[in-house]
C-alpha cells in the first residue's frame, strides 16, 4: 500500500476521541488542516496540521510489530514515521509542535486559553519554557511554522462542525511527499 493510501485509511480507521476533547484525533487533525487553508497558509503548513498528531494513529495501531519503539513521544513517533516520505518543512513543524506549546505557554494569554487537557499535558512535556530554552527554540530553522501549526492545533478541537474528508486532503498530501 502506498503512503497515501495509508494515510487515508488511518484516518478513517480513526474512532478514538483525542484525550480530553469531544472530537476524534481524526476529525482534529482535519479541523487543523481546515484552519490553515482558511488562513492561506503555505501547502506544506496545511500539510503538517492535518499529519501533526499522526504518532497517535501509530501509537494505537493494531499491528504489534510497531510497538516495539514506543517508548518515545507521539510527535517523535509522527516524525519518525512520516519523515521517510515528507521533506523537513513538513516533518519539521510536526517534531516541534509540543515544544512550541511550551514556548507559547510564556504568554499568560495563551497558557489561559488553553484547553483542561492541555494544560494537564503540558506538565508532562515539560512545563512552561525558561528564557534559555526559548531563546534556543526561537532560533530554529522552523520556528514560525512551529508555532503556526500549534496554533491550529490549539484551535482545531470544536465538535460538530461542518468537516471536510481525509480524501479532500490527497491532493495536499501528494504534492508534499518527497518524490
Ligand atoms: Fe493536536
Amino acid at each position: 500500500m502506498n503512503v497515501i493510501n495509508k494515510i487515508i485509511k488511518d484516518f478513517n480507521n480513526n474512532c478514538t476521541l483525542y484525550i480530553g476533547e469531544k472530537v476524534t484525533i481524526a476529525e482534529h487533525m482535519i479541523q487543523a488542516a481546515m484552519l490553515a487553508e482558511r488562513d492561506n497558509s503555505p501547502s506544506s503548513v496545511i500539510c503538517a496540521s492535518l499529519l501533526h498528531d499522526y504518532g497517535h494513529f501509530i501509537i494505537d495501531d493494531p499491528d504489534k510489530l510497531v510497538k516495539k519503539s514506543l517508548d518515545g513521544k507521539h510527535e517523535d513517533i509522527g516524525y519518525k514515521f512520516l519523515k521517510q516520505y515528507f521533506p523537513k518543512k513538513v516533518t519539521e513543524p510536526i517534531k516541534l509542535h509540543v515544544q512550541a506549546k511550551r514556548f507559547l505557554c510564556r504568554e499568560k494569554k495563551y497558557y489561559s486559553e488553553l484547553s483542561k487537557a492541555s494544560k494537564v499535558s503540558l506538565k508532562l512535556q515539560g512545563g512552561i519554557m525558561n528564557d534559555s530554552e526559548a531563546k534556543k527554540f526561537s532560533y530554529n530553522e522552523f520556528f514560525k511554522e512551529a508555532l503556526q501549526v500549534r496554533k491550529y492545533d490549539d484551535d482545531g478541537k470544536i465538535p460538530d462542525i461542518k468537516l471536510k474528508n481525509i480524501e479532500d486532503f490527497t491532493s495536499i498530501i501528494s504534492e508534499n511527499l518527497i518524490n
